[in-house]
């Protein structure tokens, strides 16, 4: 049988284009209006995704985001919600492994896994953004470098899952004579004792469902975190700057995989895709450029700037970023920055203007496709069958007329074998073709 697409969907406030939420009538409920949220997860589910991701940060992150609304709702809370609305979509809540304490996360996410009846995902993050470090009361000044990030967080996930195994099913016995309703001999007790955590109990309610436990994400970009997502993941969330990047990210991933043993099949690699579907290409390029000119090109070169760490007087919207002095600035700050090196690389690969690449940014970095349905459908087969991917998460400029759009790509893929009619199990690990964790 010829190899099936994963398809996630990006579960954005109003979509990825910044200027999406400028066609709402009325953009003001779109931060925390539980039946707009439900109805998109309707329609993501009845295109058959394979899941909705929910993208997630602590509080209100720097002066973009005062311009465009940003769903408010927890993640976690909002998806047990979806859930009870929806009956196959996994459904999947980032959770940061930089902020409190495992044990909270474990039992949201087996939570969430109880609720949904075995779609949980958790997107396991290691950002640590300014505005989200002061929000949490947390001093600039410990903000941690890479290596720190990543093994701070592998022991957070240790934790996670070793309390989600801490309380199978045949340890509730649920004994009337004897009283006694979890057999502790049979539980799993935790007792960790790491560099930046400690942990000791057992977990009260079951991590799996039906034997299956929530699937891992790992999202990032960097060599550590390809390392980090072939170790603890189950499928790795990347975006990087081109098909070549891809395919090196892809192998390396798969080839971490194997080497700690597991079958690489069973880590699945899906990287960002913004697909805008149009009559033609230019049909869907026209739509990109009607959307990009409804933001503010002051307000693009100067984040443009800060993201460089170049002089705002240096960038001219109809001139090529200044090479000479970008090369020249040192940066010595791994997260902020970490799209950087590729946002340069791209400028100069593709020759754009500061404002070429302004427009082409607002995507953040996620491979983009301007075509017909079938052209999209091309591009995603041929990525596939070339070993970029084994899917994509999905991004649309606008929901949900993007998302309709974007089923004509489903309809085509289905029509050439490539994705599912229906979804074939209830059970998220099983339509990943995950074994049960
Ligand atoms: C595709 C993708 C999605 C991400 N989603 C989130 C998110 O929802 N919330 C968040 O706080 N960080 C998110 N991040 C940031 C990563 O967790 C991480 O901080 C960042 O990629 C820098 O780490 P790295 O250099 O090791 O990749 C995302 C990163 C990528 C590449």
């Amino acid at each position: 049988m010829v190899k099936q697409i994963r398809l996630n969907m990006i579960f954005h406030t109003s979509g990825r284009h910044d200027a999406g939420w400028k066609s709402f009538d009325d953009p003001t409920t779109l931060v925390d209006d539980i039946d707009h949220q439900v109805m998109l997860a309707q329609i993501a589910e009845e295109a058959k995704f394979d899941a909705i991701f929910l993208p997630d940060t602590y509080a209100v992150l720097g002066s973009s985001f005062l311009r465009k609304p940003r769903r408010g709702l927890e993640p976690a809370v909002l998806l047990a919600a979806i859930a009870r609305e929806t009956k196959h979509l996994g459904l999947i809540a980032t959770a940061s492994s930089l902020t409190g304490h495992p044990y909270n996360v474990a039992r949201m996410i087996a939570t969430l896994q109880q609720v949904s009846k075995g779609r949980a995902g958790w997107n396991i993050v290691t950002s640590q953004e300014n505005e989200a470090l002061q929000a949490l009361g947390v001093p600039l000044a410990e903000k941690l470098d890479r290596a720190t990030r990543y093994e701070r967080a592998a022991e957070f996930v240790e934790i996670v899952v070793a309390y989600w195994n801490s309380l199978p099913k045949e340890a509730i016995v649920a004994d009337k004579e004897n009283d006694v309703y979890i057999d502790q001999s049979l539980a799993h007790h935790v007792d960790f004792d790491g560099k930046h955590f400690s942990s000791s109990g057992i977990m009260q309610l079951q991590g799996r469902y039906n034997g299956e436990l929530p699937v891992r994400f790992q999202a990032g970009v960097s060599a550590q975190s390809c390392e980090f997502g072939a170790r603890y993941a189950d499928v790795m969330f990347t975006s990087q700057p081109t098909v070549d990047h891809d395919r090196t990210f892809y192998k390396k991933a798969k080839g971490f995989a194997a080497g700690f043993g597991r079958n690489p099949d069973h880590l699945v690699v899906l990287p960002g895709l913004y697909a805008v579907v149009g009559d033609s290409e230019a049909d869907a390029l026209a739509r990109k450029a009607q959307f990009d000119e409804q933001m503010s090109l002051d307000f693009l070169v100067s984040n443009l700037s800060k993201q460089l760490g170049l002089p705002v007087e240096e960038l001219h919207p109809d001139k090529p970023l200044p090479f000479d002095l970008f090369e020249k600035i040192p940066t010595d700050d791994d997260v902020i920055n970490y799209r950087r090196g590729d946002i340069g690389g791209v400028a100069k690969e593709n020759g754009f203007t500061v404002k070429q690449l302004v427009h082409h940014n607002l995507t953040r970095g996620q491979r983009s496709v301007f075509g017909t349905a079938e052209q999209i459908a091309d591009r995603i087969i041929e990525w596939v069958d070339t070993d970029v991917a084994d899917g994509f998460n999905i991004n649309v400029d606008v929901q949900p007329d993007g998302v309709a759009r974007f089923k004509d790509v489903i309809a085509e893929l289905r029509n050439r074998g490539r994705f599912r009619t229906d979804y074939e199990y209830d059970s998220f690990r099983q339509n990943y073709g995950l074994p049960p964790g």
